[in-house]
């Protein structure tokens, strides 16, 4: 008679796989890919174990591995040649990501490409946009930065890019980027926007990945501070009315809460699980400390079930793989 409430009935190892409420799927995942223009061959990530960057002529034949992997989705990072102030490689037409998504267009052609559409990795300073002097020091300028946003947006649009993702969390990005597509005749091309992105310290082995680093200040006046719950919303509602057609939170693994509040908006909702993120599983697991495939798919997982439709990970191929396996 006691007790009278056994949730273990339904544990039983046969049923399990009947009850299971979330199930990660192939097709939710999102390689991310660096495509650095100044390297011949592939270039290790020292702080990513098992993540390189690619060489412009090696691009197609990783994005075909992905595809044969099973994964559906890439978003391109891109390393140009030559930085400079105004970011000017960053919307060159024969620019670094600009050929890149040529090349995965014709090798692969089912395969959705996405780009990040930002400045940091083309600017000296590397910040994300344009820098003016402000009373406390320089910071970056919202409305012309815009302007270049929209102006790399169009030429990653014009190059084939399926889905344009701006990361700057500058104000207007979604609109000022929205218009300038329309402007140009790709009212088809989606606007997936880093709408929620935090000043995330798991940013860290991202910024040797893509050469990203700032060479002063940091990144907070334009990114969120992670104590902020409803400013995190509002970032996303905004978004959302500028005519986003993907939201995303950004890390996705510490910030779950958001994931699920944003996902109330009603728009699918990708979440990013960052460099950082990808590090301490990485080390934790090459120590021996921790399972790695357990512990991945279980974070993957995670994810999803707080209400992430898409999973951008640096663990994709992985994850495919052993989701294959599982079955
Ligand atoms: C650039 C950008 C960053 C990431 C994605 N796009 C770095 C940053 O904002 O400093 C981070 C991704 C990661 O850590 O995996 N705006
Ligand atoms: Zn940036």
């Amino acid at each position: 008679m006691f007790p009278e409430t056994r949730l273990r009935r339904l544990r039983q190892r046969r049923l399990q796989p009947l009850l299971r409420e979330t199930e990660l799927r192939a097709t939710d995942l999102v390689a991310p890919l660096f495509i650095d223009e100044t390297i011949c061959g592939e270039y290790p990530i020292g702080s990513m174990p098992g993540q390189s960057r690619i060489p412009p002529n090696g691009i197609a034949s990783v994005a075909r591995r992905l595809y044969d992997a099973g994964i559906r989705a890439v978003i391109l990072f891109g390393i140009p040649g030559k930085k400079d102030f105004h970011a000017s490689s960053a919307f060159d037409p024969e620019g670094v990501i600009q050929n890149a998504v040529r090349s995965i267009r014709e090798a692969v052609p089912g395969m959705v490409i996405m780009t990040d559409v930002c400045a940091c990795e083309y600017t000296d300073h590397g910040h994300c946009g344009i820098i003016i002097e402000e009373r406390d020091g320089p910071d970056l300028d919202n409305d012309s930065s815009l302007a270049l946003m929209a102006k790399i947006a169009v030429s990653h649009a014009e190059a084939g890019a399926d889905i344009v993702a701006p990361s700057c969390m500058l104000d207007g990005q979604v609109i000022a980027i929205r218009a300038a597509l329309d402007e140009s005749g790709f009212e088809k091309t989606p606007i997936l926007s880093y709408s929620t992105k935090f000043a995330s310290a798991l940013y860290g082995p991202f910024r040797e990945a893509a050469d990203s680093g700032y060479s002063y200040g940091d990144r907070t006046t334009y990114q969120m501070d992670p104590a902020n719950a409803r400013e995190a919303f509002r970032e996303s509602e905004l978004d959302a009315e500028e005519g986003a057609d993907i939201l995303m939170v950004k890390p996705a693994g510490l910030y779950l809460d958001i994931l699920k509040e944003i996902r109330s908006l009603g728009l699918p909702v990708a979440g990013y699980q960052v460099s950082g993120e990808y590090a301490m599983i990485k080390a934790a697991a090459e120590k021996g400390w921790i399972n790695e495939k357990q512990v991945v798919l279980e974070s993957l997982t995670c994810i999803k079930r707080a209400g992430a439709d898409l999973i951008i990970t640096y663990f994709a191929e992985d994850a495919c793989r052993w989701l294959h396996e599982k079955r």
